[in-house]
């Protein structure tokens, strides 16, 4: 079993979500939800107690290495949240998500914290491979699986699904053997 154990970067700290997390995360979620509407399928009915369902169950996926989800910290407290899923372990191919609260936006904070994402996914959990999927109409998370030097490989139509429909999407990969930026 992979340990719960926090991640630090030069600016932010990762940490395993568990049921802690709960408030603060529903806090920054809260507040940006117009931002994450869009694009995440588990914004739309997103409240206190879904949130709190998630942390709760985020400690369970970890143990059962189906999901690695972190908290993104910075000084003001909880900015975001990335995760790693991997569907069936013995596979060793995992999907990066990401998302930075608005008021934090637009410094680096997701790319920085999805490198040691990456990292994680590579060292710790031994994964061979990453993908992401970015709308196509969303510059910015397309920018940052960019500057994670995963390279785009494909288009999915309406492959991003929300609960009132789907999105078009480019599906990125990243190989543990690839070279990456930094
Ligand atoms: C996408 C998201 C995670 C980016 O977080 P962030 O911390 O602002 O990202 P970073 O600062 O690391 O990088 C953003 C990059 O996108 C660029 N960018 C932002 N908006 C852009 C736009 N409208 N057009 C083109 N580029 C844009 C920034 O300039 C930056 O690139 P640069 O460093 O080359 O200048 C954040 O905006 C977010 O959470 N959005 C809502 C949820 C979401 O879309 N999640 C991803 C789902 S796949």
């Amino acid at each position: 079993m992979i340990g719960r154990a926090a991640v630090s970067t030069e600016r932010l700290r990762l940490e395993p979500i568990g049921p802690e997390h709960a408030e603060e995360l529903w806090r920054a979620t809260e507040a940006s939800l117009p931002q994450l509407r869009p694009w995440m399928f588990w914004a739309a009915d997103a409240d206190l107690a879904s949130t709190r369902a998630f942390a709760e169950g985020a400690v369970e996926e970890w143990d059962q290495g189906l999901a690695f989800h972190f908290a993104i910290r910075d000084h003001a407290g909880v900015a975001g949240a990335l995760g790693l899923e991997v569907p069936v372990p013995v596979r060793r191919l995992g999907e990066l998500g990401y998302w930075v609260a608005s008021d934090r936006a637009g410094r680096g904070y997701a790319t920085e914290a999805g490198a040691a994402a990456v990292r994680f996914g590579f060292d710790a959990i031994g994964l061979y491979r990453l993908e992401l999927r970015a709308g196509i109409d969303n510059p910015a998370s397309r920018r940052v699986a960019e500057k994670l030097g995963f390279r785009r490989e494909g288009t999915l139509r309406k492959g991003c699904p929300l609960p009132d429909g789907a999105y078009d999407g480019f599906l990125y990969g990243l190989l543990a053997t690839d070279h990456r930026p930094g």
